[in-house]
C-alpha cells in the first residue's frame, strides 16, 4: 500500500492526525497494534484544554463533547486547611471541559469510516524503515500475512512504549527524564462528585484528586508507593482514604459506590530532545510523559498534533519545503512549559519520601502564597486552560 502519511497507534493523537489530515485532502493511514475496544477501555485523562476542545471543534466532532461535557470556571487547591480556589474563568477569561479521553476517542473513532479514514486495528509487529530517507516505509502483520505501507512520513503517535521513538538512533537526541517515587490510584464510580470543582489536595498522608466525569459519574485518584498493588486496595479503602486527604467538608460529601475501574500509574516527566527525526515526526505520549498533576498528558498531546498536521498540510498542499523542519521546535517549545506545569504543581501537592521539614515548609509557604496573591493564582490558572499555541 502506498500512501503520504503512515499513523502509528489510534489513541487520541494518532486519530485526531488522521481526521486532521483527511480533512485537508492528505493522505494517510492509522495502524493500531491493539482492537478498537481495547483503547477503548483505557480510562485516562480527563480534564480539556481549549487547544483540545478547539480541534474536536474544527472537524465538526464537537457535538456531544458541547452537549454533554462539563464546563469548569475554576479548580481548588486544599492545603489540609482551607481549599484555595483558583478562579480560571475570572483569571484568564478561558475555561476548561471535563470530558473524558473515552469519550474523545470514541468520538473520533466513529467518524473514521464515514469519513474515509482508514485505521487498521490489531497490526502486529509494526517496524519502521529508511526513516532517514525521503521514501520511509512501515512493515506489519495483519491476520498471519507480512504487510508494507510506503509513505513519504511517518508520524510516530504511538505511546510511550511504541516503537517510533526507539527507531530513532540514541545520537539524534538527550533524553530529559524524571521518576517520582509514587503512583496515582485511579478508581471510577458511577456515583455524583463530592464537588462540582476538582479539588487537588496535599494532605499529610498524601495526595488526593477529586475529579469526574459527568454530574454521575465521579474519577477520585490517591497516591501511593510504587510496591503497591491494586489488589490490596479494596474500594472502601479507597474511599476511606480519600475521605481523609480530601478533608471534612469535601468527605461529607462523597458518595460511595462500587468501582467501575481501578488502576495505578506511575508518574514520569520525560521529553526526547527532538520531535523529528529525518522522515519520522513524534506526537504525544510517543515523545514526552507529564506527571498527571494539572492534566496536561493528552492536551500536550493535542497541541503536537496541531503543530504536526500544520506543517504536513504546508508540504503537502503549499509545496512549503521548511514546514517539517520547523516542527519540532514549535511543539517542544509548548511541551517543555507544559513540563514545567506538571513538574511544578506536582511538587507543590505530593509528600515526596525524600522530602524533609524544610521542603515541607517551602510547601506550605507556596500554598500561602498562591492563597493570598492574584498574581500566583493568575500564573496557575493561564498554565491550567492551557498556554498558547
Ligand atoms: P496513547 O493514548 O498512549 O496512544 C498510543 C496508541 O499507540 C495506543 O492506542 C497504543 O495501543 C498504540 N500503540 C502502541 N504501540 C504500538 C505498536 N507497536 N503498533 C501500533 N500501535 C501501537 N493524562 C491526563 O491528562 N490525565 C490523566 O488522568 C491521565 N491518566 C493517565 C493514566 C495512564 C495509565 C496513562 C498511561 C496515561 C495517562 N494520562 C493522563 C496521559 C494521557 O492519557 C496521555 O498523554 C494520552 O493518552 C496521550 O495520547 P497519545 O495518543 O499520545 O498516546
Ligand atoms: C483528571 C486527571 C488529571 O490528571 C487531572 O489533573 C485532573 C483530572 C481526571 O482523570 O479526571
Amino acid at each position: 500500500m502506498k500512501t503520504q502519511v503512515a499513523i502509528i497507534g489510534a489513541g487520541p493523537a494518532g486519530l485526531l492526525l488522521g481526521h486532521m489530515l483527511r480533512a485537508e485532502g492528505v493522505d494517510c493511514v492509522v495502524l493500531e497494534r491493539q482492537t478498537g475496544d481495547y483503547v477503548l477501555g483505557r480510562i485516562r485523562a480527563g480534564v480539556l484544554e481549549n487547544i483540545t476542545v478547539n480541534l474536536m471543534e474544527r472537524l465538526g466532532l464537537d457535538a456531544r463533547l458541547k452537549a454533554e461535557g462539563l464546563v469548569e470556571e475554576g479548580f481548588n487547591l486544599a492545603d489540609g486547611e482551607r481549599l484555595i480556589r483558583i478562579d480560571v474563568a475570572n483569571l484568564t477569561g478561558k475555561t476548561v471541559v471535563v470530558y473524558g479521553q473515552t469519550e474523545i476517542t470514541k468520538d473520533l473513532m466513529d467518524a473514521a469510516a464515514p469519513r474515509g479514514l482508514e485505521v487498521i486495528y490489531e497490526a502486529g509487529d509494526v517496524a519502521l524503515h529508511d526513516i532517514e530517507s525521503d521514501a520511509p516505509y512501515v512493515t506489519y502483520t495483519k491476520d498471519g500475512a507480512a504487510q508494507r505501507i510506503d509513505a513519504r512520513f511517518i508520524v510516530g503517535c504511538d505511546g510511550f512504549h511504541g516503537p517510533s521513538r526507539k527507531a530513532i538512533p540514541a545520537s539524534a537526541a538527550v533524553e530529559y527524564e524524571r521518576v517520582y517515587p509514587f503512583g496515582w490510584l485511579g478508581i471510577l464510580a458511577d456515583v455524583p462528585p463530592c464537588n462540582h470543582e476538582l479539588i487537588y489536595a496535599n494532605h499529610e498522608r498524601g495526595f488526593a484528586l477529586a475529579s469526574m466525569r459527568s454530574h454521575t459519574r465521579s474519577r477520585y485518584y490517591v497516591d501511593v508507593p510504587l510496591t503497591e498493588k491494586v489488589e490490596d486496595w479494596s474500594d472502601d479503602r479507597i474511599w476511606d482514604e480519600l475521605a481523609i486527604r480530601l478533608g471534612p467538608d469535601a468527605a461529607a460529601n462523597i458518595t460511595r459506590g462500587p468501582s467501575i475501574e481501578k488502576s495505578i500509574a506511575p508518574l514520569r516527566s520525560y521529553v526526547f530532545g527532538t520531535m523529528r527525526h529525518g522522515s519520522l515526526l513524534l506526537c504525544g505520549d510517543a515523545a514526552h510523559i507529564v506527571p498527571p498533576t494539572g492534566a496536561k498528558g493528552l492536551n500536550l498531546a493535542a497541541s503536537d498534533v496541531h503543530y504536526a498536521a500544520e506543517a504536513l498540510v504546508a508540504h503537502f498542499k503549499r509545496a512549503d519545503q521548511d514546514a517539517i523542519g520547523l516542527y519540532s521546535g514549535k511543539a517542544l517549545a509548548r511541551v517543555w512549559k507544559g513540563e514545567r506545569f506538571s513538574w511544578s504543581l506536582t511538587k507543590l501537592m505530593h509528600r515526596f519520601p525524600e522530602d524533609g521539614p524544610f521542603e515541607r515548609a517551602m510547601q506550605v509557604a507556596e500554598l500561602d502564597y498562591i492563597a493570598s496573591s492574584t498574581a500566583a493564582q493568575t500564573v496557575i490558572a493561564e498554565n491550567y486552560v492551557g498556554l498558547p499555541v
